[in-house]
């Protein structure tokens, strides 16, 4: 069985519902902080167990039982965790790190993410450490600023950078699961580049996208989630 963390999130929901169609319901465990939220988005009868990342000793129960944990980086107390999991038993762990542990391994959170994944190698469990990209669903960020002004303020437009369905993720953590290495061929093929003009040009066809620069001088807009790569 494996504790799905960020159960309600981009990947572990759809993780969850993976393995709960795959076992019948027996092969998976969704972590929330709050079991009642999450039964509204999880498939009826999934198991839930309530704890705070933040608080490795609340997910003692949790991890009762347990074969592997898939673990999102960065959200809670991940040492703690890779402790308390070690000592109920889990025997591999599936972490998601981030790609800039590769291109931008000299800033805060990369270092943060190396220093997990460096945790984990040294735990005594089997692990898949994975490094995705940026996720297709940042772009749902930019939700709020579409339906408010049509508008969205990112820097650099025009560069492309690859994006990974969560979706995708997900399956990749599912076949890694039990230690068994990425899924033969290699996983999903590598994401393309997608600019975040041509991702504009995507979602809004009806009214089309038109080019504004902001005027020199003028102040920066409200920091709105999302302005970035997110990766
Ligand atoms: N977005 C990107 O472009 C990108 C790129 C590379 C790597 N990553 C990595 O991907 C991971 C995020 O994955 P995601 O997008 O699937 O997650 P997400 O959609 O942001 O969801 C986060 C989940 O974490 C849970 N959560 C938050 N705080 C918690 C706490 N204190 N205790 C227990 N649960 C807590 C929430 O569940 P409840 O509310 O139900 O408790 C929520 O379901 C991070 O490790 C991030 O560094 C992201």
């Amino acid at each position: 069985m494996m504790v799905v963390t960020g159960a309600t999130g981009n990947i572990g929901r759809e993780l969850v519902r993976q393995l709960h169609t795959e076992g019948r319901g027996s092969g998976v465990r969704a972590l929330t902080r709050d079991a009642a939220r999450a039964r509204a988005v999880l498939p009826a009868g999934v198991d839930l167990a309530e704890g705070d990342l933040g608080r490795a000793d609340s997910l003692k129960s949790a991890l009762d039982g347990a074969r592997s944990l898939f673990l999102i980086a960065g959200v809670g107390d991940d040492a703690g965790i890779l402790d308390v999991a070690r000592d109920a038993g889990v025997e591999h762990v599936v972490l998601v790190s981030s790609i800039t542990t590769v291109t931008h391994p000299h800033l805060g959170p990369a270092r943060a993410n190396l220093a997990v994944e460096r945790r984990l190698r040294e735990s005594g469990m089997a692990w898949t450490v994975l490094r995705p990209t940026q996720f297709a669903s940042n772009t749902l960020w930019w939700a709020e600023a579409v339906r408010e002004e049509s508008a969205v303020r990112v820097p650099y437009p025009d560069i492309g950078l690859p994006a990974v369905h969560p979706a995708d993720i997900a399956s990749v953590a599912r076949a890694g699961r039990g230690g068994a290495g990425p899924p033969r061929g290699g996983g999903p093929p590598p994401p393309s580049a997608v600019s975040h003009m041509r991702g504009m040009y995507v979602i809004r066809p009806s009214r089309g996208c038109r080019r504004r620069r902001p005027a020199p001088g003028s102040r920066p807009a409200r920091r709105r989630r999302g302005g970035g790569s997110g990766a």
